[in-house]
């Protein structure tokens, strides 16, 4: 008989997920704790080091018996656009000017980052394992399966739903367009925006694999309607980053917790890459500039001496204020209040 996927992750009630947010807002402790409360923790691991996932992954294991997952970006082919590059070096400069900011933008990436990442997946042998931007090689998913290894792929079309499922993945995330932080999508290069209920509507027609509904997600009436379309569980993201124990900083919360419904916008500003946040002066002022600049992971790299700067100094104007379009009706919540809201 096939088990649901409720019952292939131990979950004791309708999986919520617990969405991976790579940027260090939810430390092993945080997601150790939504997994003591029944749902899925997962630790967005995209930014870390090989290291540091491991220790991560030790931390969880320590703190939880239960299911976890963690998440990775699948690695996308670098264009090294000098005209752009300099473009982009020569619009942040002006911004690292005016905030008295001496070191000058940085380009670097890590071309075998995810080889490393994926290698710890493999020998920490976690039990989920989920992903973002892309699909892994036939070899890669072998290796997982053979670990045991639950492999969740995120689609944001119909498309790349079919895609996964072809490809021998066990569950799909379908990442609406109002989910929060940077769009998965991979086919074609291009960025589909299907809004969340008719993309879960649509895979749940036509794949034979459990569809995870992701984005705007933040309550038990979201909950609910994703059940009632067929999908097999939620990933919520958002929500849980406004939560009591996130380490998101005191003023990203707080303009979370703030900003009005319909404040959250698609930007390529700041990574090169298309996300939805909530808009800020950054993101306003670079919005003509879009096509200047070069993509993900370059641009996202050239912004992260100004995006640490904003950080330590809690100027939000200045940071990528990740967040989907539940934003107007957040609550700082803990994650016990969060997971009994989201599973009654
Ligand atoms: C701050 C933030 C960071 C995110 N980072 C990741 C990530 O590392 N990997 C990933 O697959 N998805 C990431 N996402 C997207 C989530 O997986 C999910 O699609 C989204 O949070 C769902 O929408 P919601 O935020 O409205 O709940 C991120 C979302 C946010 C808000």
């Amino acid at each position: 008989m096939k088990l649901s996927l409720q019952e292939r992750l131990k979950l004791p009630f309708f999986p919520v997920i617990q969405a991976p947010m790579a940027g260090g807002f939810t430390p092993p402790s945080f997601i150790a704790a939504v997994c003591e409360e029944g749902g899925l923790g997962s630790i967005g691991a995209g930014y870390l080091s090989p290291e540091s996932l491991r220790e991560q992954i030790r931390e969880v294991k320590k703190l939880t018996s239960k299911a976890f997952a963690v998440n990775l970006f699948i690695p996308t082919p670098v264009t090294l656009d000098q005209t752009k590059i300099e473009e982009s070096k020569k619009i942040l400069l002006k911004y690292h000017q005016e905030l008295g900011i001496s070191a000058e933008p940085k380009l670097f990436w890590d071309e075998q980052l995810f080889e490393k990442q994926f290698q710890v997946v493999l020998e920490e042998k976690v039990p989920v394992f989920s992903f973002a931007f892309g699909f892994l090689s036939a070899e890669k998913m072998q290796a997982l399966k053979s670990q045991g290894i639950f492999i969740i792929g995120t689609a944001t079309s119909l498309e790349e739903g079919l895609f996964l499922e072809q490809q021998g993945c066990d569950a799909i995330a379908a990442q609406g367009s109002e989910a929060g932080g940077h769009r998965g999508s991979f086919l074609d290069g291009k960025f589909p925006l299907v809004r969340v209920w008719d993309l879960v509507d649509e895979l749940v027609d036509h794949v034979h694999i459990p569809v995870l509904a992701a984005g705007g997600i933040i309550n038990a009436e979201g909950v609910h309607k994703a059940r009632q379309l067929g999908a097999s569980g939620v990933q919520v993201g958002t929500a849980f980053l406004v939560c009591k124990e996130s380490s998101a900083s005191p003023e990203f919360k707080k303009k979370l917790l703030t900003s009005p419904e319909g404040s959250t916008v698609l930007t390529k500003s700041f990574s090169g890459r298309w996300a939805r946040g909530v808009e800020n002066r950054f993101m306003k002022e670079l919005e003509p500039l879009q096509e200047h600049l070069p993509d993900y992971p370059l641009q996202n790299s050239l912004t992260q001496v100004l995006r640490k700067h904003a950080l330590e100094k809690g100027q939000t104007d200045f940071l990528s204020l990740w967040a989907g379009e539940g934003v107007g009706h957040l609550q700082e919540l803990s994650i016990h209040e969060l997971m009994q809201e989201l599973t009654k």
